[in-house]
């Protein structure tokens, strides 16, 4: 019989693969756009705060390039000097792989997760020590950007859930299309990250994506959409969803139109929201990028698009919405750990989870973690690729951007193979997965 190796984290050490790519050309080319926005703010500081200013400025560039250079050099992580509260955490991990390997960690040879999450922790924290940037989200631009672009698909996913509303969906099979609709919707959404392009624009340019679902559908790897409407159904009562959230711009958008639909339907009481604390992976939702969308949202010119955003602004305020964005709940969505870590690193966080009735986890980042970013094979299960992590029933809601899958059959894997060898990595392909 043939042996399984046991399986190990994903790692840029084997050139010219996914991952080696990834910390080689893409992560370097995110940093190049960081040190373009930084260029731009040079003239603005030292408009507003003279030289003081301009010199802040320049050493937030000079220390973003020398991190882009030691990225592209593979030279060793370091430890972190800044007064984040995560700080330690961070150290903490460096020195235990220090004692574990006995050598510093690497770019290309640290776990993946580790190292390209360190990218982003580092910008935070060179931005942090700076006196004029250390609020400043340096994607703020790009991800303003993407929501805008994505506009008409915006609109159009608004009057689909309008139409969906003046409907009759008392009827269960209806009622569960509709759900699978406004479901994928979702799935789909998460094509629209600016991490994957490198930074480069990515918004949703299919003007009706309700329309679309059927031409996505064989690209629909596995789905789990029936199982979770179905747990949904049982016990409506209190009801408690939990939405870990991935992208700002089209895919916060769609996140927020199918909590929506999940509170219109009572398949939710309430629908709690899950950011990161800090500027991550590009295009991540931060607490700021939230409001800001709804904001934006409430003055845009048409009605229906301001009606929503209202009612959305209601909902935070009779708290059916609620945004989790003290830092003390939301640290652990950047740290480098996955998620089956959550309990003993951040309890607190752990126990407001257990109190949910689904836990939602948009994206890829978020698959990563849920399955440690191990290279198992593709038919291992989802439960057990979630080692132990199971503080409420959950499901994970990913388009494919990273060399890792499970819960496939081998048939599902040669077909999508014979289709597209970069099946894994194109954002191209999905699954719906569930722990129940
Ligand atoms: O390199 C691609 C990548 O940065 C992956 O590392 C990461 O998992 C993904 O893009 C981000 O995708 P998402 O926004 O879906 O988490
Ligand atoms: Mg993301």
């Amino acid at each position: 019989m043939e042996q399984q190796q046991q399986p190990v984290p994903l790692s840029a050490s084997e050139p010219g693969n996914f991952v080696y790519d990834t910390m080689k050309d893409r992560v370097p080319r995110i940093l190049t756009k960081c040190i373009d926005v930084c260029h731009k703010k040079v003239y603005i500081l030292h408009k507003d705060f003279g030289e003081e200013g301009r010199l802040d400025c320049q050493s937030v560039i000079g220390q973003l390039s020398q991190l882009r250079t030691e990225i592209m050099t593979n030279k060793p992580l370091t430890v972190l000097d800044d007064k984040l509260a995560d700080c330690y955490i961070w150290n903490n991990r460096f020195n235990e792989y220090v004692s574990i390997h006995k050598s510093s960690p690497s770019w290309f040879d640290a776990p993946w997760l580790y190292a390209e999450c360190f990218c982003y922790r580092k910008i935070m924290s060179i931005l942090s020590k700076s006196k004029y940037l250390q609020n400043f989200d340096v994607f703020s631009d790009q991800k303003k950007l993407a929501l805008t672009q994505s506009l008409p698909a915006v609109k159009n996913l608004t009057e689909f859930l309008n139409e969906v509303s003046h409907g009759n969906l008392s009827d269960s099979e209806m009622l569960k299309l509709r759900f699978q609709d406004f479901l994928h919707i979702s799935l789909w959404g998460n094509k629209c990250d600016l991490s994957l392009s490198g930074g480069e624009e990515n918004s949703q340019n299919n003007k009706e994506p309700h329309k679309n679902l059927t031409v996505l559908e064989p690209f629909l790897l596995h789905d789990s959409t029936n199982r979770i409407f179905a747990h949904l159904q049982e016990n409506t009562s209190k009801a408690v969803v939990d939405i870990i959230l991935d992208n700002s711009g089209f895919e916060l958008f769609t996140d927020l139109v199918f909590a929506e639909f999940l509170l219109a339907y009572k398949l939710a009481t309430q629908v709690r929201f899950h950011p990161k604390t800090m500027p991550w992976f590009v295009s991540d939702v931060t607490p700021n990028d939230f409001r800001e969308t709804i904001n934006f949202l409430l003055h845009d010119e048409s009605d229906i698009l301001r009606n929503l955003a209202s009612k959305w602004k209601q909902r935070l305020e009779d708290k059916s919405f609620l945004l989790f964005s003290e830092e003390s709940i939301t640290y652990f969505w950047t740290l480098p750990d996955p998620f089956c870590f959550m309990k003993t690193v951040s309890p607190t966080l752990h126990n407001i989870l257990e109190n949910s009735k689904l836990l939602i986890f948009k994206g890829d980042l978020n698959y990563r973690k849920l399955v440690s970013d191990w290279n198992w094979p593709h038919d291992t299960s989802f439960c057990k690729a979630l080692r132990g992590f199971s503080p409420a029933p959950l499901c994970s809601l990913r388009t494919l951007k990273a060399p890792l899958v499970v819960g496939l059959t081998d048939e599902d894997v040669q077909s999508a193979v014979k289709k597209n060898c970069d099946w894994m990595v194109t954002g191209k392909y999905a699954v719906v997965q569930s722990s129940m």
